[in-house]
């Protein structure tokens, strides 16, 4: 990155608006290499420069990448006219920058969604090619046993016709309504319900607990986000195969 704004670089990470950035530097709250600076406009080395905003450091990238606990009630879609989308949960500075999810849930699943404006690395994850690792929890009316073990393990076809890949379905506990964790290679349309259907139960609570390498931070509360860590960015670009064997 060559020579930027000082505003310019601090918006573009999509925690502030450009607005938002020259009232930090109003309130003497951002440093260029530990020197507070009084100017938004000041042309920095993205580069080279270290940046703090009340002390703490901001990291400049290209990209950003967020995640989310989705909570149930609310669109996997950056905009849409019948309801509320993860985007509305999320700062408008990161709207601005065009995040947008990495594949969808339903509207009633909950859990792990990441969003970024990393064409690329969206594409990679989302690839069937790929076939990263999704693993959810689910919670069924109706008992779970073996047969429905070895029938997610064997590959699914559903009635209509949708052939599945091999699924792992861990049974948590079983009767009248039962919990499971699922963990599935691809993403067809309400897949889990549908595999579930197929075998003759309904899910009534869905959440993913992880894609690929990435957990949810159990520490976000559903509705709230955090960017991912230099780690988390770092083994996500890494993910090339499947982490159980079926
Ligand atoms: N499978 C479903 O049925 N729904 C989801 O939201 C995700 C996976």
């Amino acid at each position: 990155m060559p020579n930027e704004r000082l505003d310019k670089l601090l918006a573009s990470t999509g925690r502030w608006s450009r607005s938002e950035v020259k009232r930090l530097v109003r309130e003497g709250r951002v440093a260029v290499d530990g020197r507070i600076t009084a100017s938004a406009d000041e042309k920095i080395d993205a580069e080279r420069a270290a940046l703090t905003v009340d002390g703490e450091a901001v990291r400049l990238r290209e990209f950003v990448y967020v995640m989310l606990h989705k909570p149930a009630g609310v669109l996997s879609a950056t905009e849409d006219g019948r309801g509320k989308t993860v985007l509305d949960l999320l700062p408008e500075a990161y709207k601005k920058r065009g995040l947008f999810p990495v594949g969808r849930l339903d509207k009633d699943t909950e859990g792990l969604l990441l969003l970024t404006d990393d064409g690329q690395l969206a594409h990679d994850l989302l690839s069937p090619k790929k076939h990263v690792d999704k693993r959810y929890f689910a919670r069924v009316d109706g008992a779970l046993d073996e047969g429905d073990r070895a029938a997610f393990a064997a590959g699914m076809t559903l009635p209509d016709g949708l052939a599945c890949m091999p699924a792992e379905l861990e049974i948590v506990s079983s009767g009248v309504r039962s919990e499971a964790l699922v963990t599935i290679r691809e993403g067809k349309f309400h897949q889990i319900k549908r595999m579930f259907s197929a075998r003759g139960k309904t899910v009534v609570y869905l959440k993913r607990l992880s894609m690929g390498p990435l957990a949810l931070d159990e520490s976000l509360a559903p509705g709230a986000w955090r960017e991912l860590t230099e780690a988390e960015e770092r083994n996500l670009k890494l993910t090339d195969c499947p982490s159980f064997s079926a």
